[in-house]
């Protein structure tokens, strides 16, 4: 068992939400903070949590499924060992981010806040990396790269998946 597998197990979803309610406030303004500190701390907000939540921030579920919904920066479900981050704005969309963009989902089989069927990568969408200047551009396990052709995505991601 890895030391981080063996922290999940000590820290279950709920003692999380309870320990970001603690800090945060009783405040139905904590909702934002106590998510993100499940998707940081699970890479998503687990549905059991959602009950929780609504009641110690005297929310509806429906409120907080409102909330992990609308905000796509929120997994309702765990993310795929690498994540790819392909920007969608405007200077990365006159660059040829469309085509680069069917080319990603082509190749990796999926569409924008899916994962791969092995669980290898999980595609998102991101709008500006603020490397507009060498558009188009990818995210890759949190590293930015420019200039992204299909050629270079795919050489790019053989080296992440190739470890996975
Ligand atoms: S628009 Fe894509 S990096 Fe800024």
């Amino acid at each position: 068992m890895t030391s981080s597998s063996a922290a999940v197990l000590q820290d279950p979803p709920r003692d999380v939400a309870a320990a970001a309610i603690a800090r945060e406030g009783h405040r139905r303004d904590a909702l934002l903070p106590v998510l993100h500190a499940l998707q940081d701390r699970f890479g998503h907000v687990p549905a059991e949590t959602i009950p929780f939540i609504a009641k110690a921030l005297n929310l509806s579920r429906a409120d907080v499924h409102g909330v992990v919904s609308f905000y796509h920066e929120f997994r309702t479900a765990p993310p795929g060992r690498h994540i790819v981050r392909l920007c969608l704005a405007e200077a990365c969309q006159a660059m040829g981010a469309p085509a680069l963009r069917a080319h990603v989902e082509q190749t990796l089989g999926v569409g924008m806040h899916e994962t791969t069927s092995d669980g290898t990568v999980t595609l998102e969408p991101v709008y500006c990396l603020g490397n507009c200047a060498c558009a188009p551009s990818v995210m890759i396990d949190g590293e930015t790269h420019g200039r992204v052709t299909a050629e270079r995505f795919d050489a790019l991601l053989a080296e992440p998946r190739g470890r996975s």
